[in-house]
């Protein structure tokens, strides 16, 4: 390719100034428009978030970047009940397209963005960046190459107390764009336990509640899953509880279990020195440890997922990710067609717990 990829960054928001910043820094692209409502608030956005972008031209009109011969890659971040119209566009455009999730808000929204997608074969990535956290990538490297044997149960939290002090708190807490906890926020968490445990679930039933003010939808949700293999879930999902932000992963299986940052088992030890030599991420390190009773296990010393901030989160893999499978013209790791699956966990959770905890079986939408 003798020429860089030209994209454009729909919103200029709290997300979307990580998106910039990521395909600023990508040496493939260079970010040509960016897409906002209002031109002066999104330069004072920019400005605010210390974003230099002069190259960048600023419009109001959507069409306008949809019809531009310079944008191959449109990056949307605006808020949640605009992300399918916006993808569905996009792909009918020939833009390939970062997006952020919640991809759709139902299960129409879904199949809009699946066949728009199908149809014209772009490359799309949705914006689970937490996959690209270095936990997340061993624990999932841990279990795909045996060292936890079969999973048997597996459980993710995603508790963050988001209030008024989160910059999209207008629309997010509304039920036209936030919809709901899982679609706002906990999807992350059931994203994260389909990654980690390699297992679909297969059946959902969910309980929630609402306890923070001014959301106008149950601001905590507890789902329990069957997995494929007839192994157990369990997602927490929930901006209610007074604790700092917590991303928890657990995935207990035949040999070894993984809790958090700690590896632990029972009869046959883990080899530490196996597992070291093993360990395909440099930005991984294993330490000898034991636990608060004493018993012996192993410790994962790496960037944990433990900030709320999008500062800390690991777009740039994520949009440099988008840009190789552009550039190579291959599938990415998590296209609209396999976020569809965790979308559909948590379309299934919710509809479970309107239910009362009636169990509701998975996939929602057949191929
Ligand atoms: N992947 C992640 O970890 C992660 C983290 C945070 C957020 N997100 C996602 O990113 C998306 C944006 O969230 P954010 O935190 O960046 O929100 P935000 O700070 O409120 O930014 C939203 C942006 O969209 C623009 N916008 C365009 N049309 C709008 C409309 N009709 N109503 C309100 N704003 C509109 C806003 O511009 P004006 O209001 O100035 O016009 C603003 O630039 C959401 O879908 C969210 O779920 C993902």
């Amino acid at each position: 390719m003798d020429r860089k990829l030209g994209v454009a960054v729909c919103g200029a928001g709290w997300c979307a100034t990580q998106h910039i910043a990521a395909f600023q820094r990508n040496p493939h692209t260079d970010v040509r428009w960016i897409v906002v409502r209002d031109a002066d608030r999104a330069r004072a956005a920019l400005a605010k978030s210390g974003l230099s972008v002069p190259e960048a031209r600023i419009t109001t009109h959507y069409d306008e970047v949809l019809g531009a011969s310079d944008v191959d890659i449109i990056a949307i971040a605006t808020p949640n009940h605009l992300h399918a119209d916006q993808a569905v566009a996009a792909a009918q455009a020939r833009k390939h397209f970062v997006l952020e999730k919640p991809t759709g808000l139902d299960e129409a929204e879904l199949v809009r963005i699946r066949d728009a997608v199908r149809q014209s074969g772009v490359r799309t990535i949705v914006s689970f960046v937490l996959r690209f956290n270095p936990f997340l990538k061993f624990a999932r490297w841990l279990r795909a190459d045996g060292w936890l044997g079969d999973i048997r149960f597996a459980r993710t939290q995603y508790l963050s107390n988001v209030t008024d002090w989160y910059s999209g708190w207008d629309w997010v807490r509304t039920r036209e764009s936030g919809r709901s906890h899982l679609l706002a926020a906990g999807c992350h968490a059931l994203d994260a336990l389909r990654w980690c445990s390699g297992l679909e679930p297969i059946a959902v039933s969910a309980l929630h509640a609402r306890f923070t003010d001014g959301y106008e939808w149950p601001t905590s949700i507890v789902a329990n899953m069957t997995l494929e293999g007839s192994a157990l879930g369990h997602v927490t999902s929930s901006t209610d509880f007074m604790l700092p932000y917590t991303f928890l992963v657990e995935l207990m299986g035949s040999r070894a279990t993984l809790r958090q940052d700690l590896i632990q088992w029972l009869d046959t030890p883990v080899d530490i020195e196996k597992l070291v030599a093993a360990n395909p991420f440099a930005d991984v390190q294993l330490a000898a440890a034991t636990d608060s009773a004493g018993r012996p296990a192993i410790r994962i010393i790496c960037t944990m997922p433990e900030s709320a901030d999008v500062v800390h989160h690991p777009f740039q893999p994520l949009d440099d990710e988008l840009v190789t499978c552009v550039l190579e013209d291959r599938e990415t790791s998590t296209s609209v067609f396999d976020a569809q699956k965790t979308m559909e966990v948590c379309l299934a959770a919710d509809r479970s717990a309107e239910l009362g905890g009636k169990p509701v079986a998975l996939p929602l939408i057949p191929d």
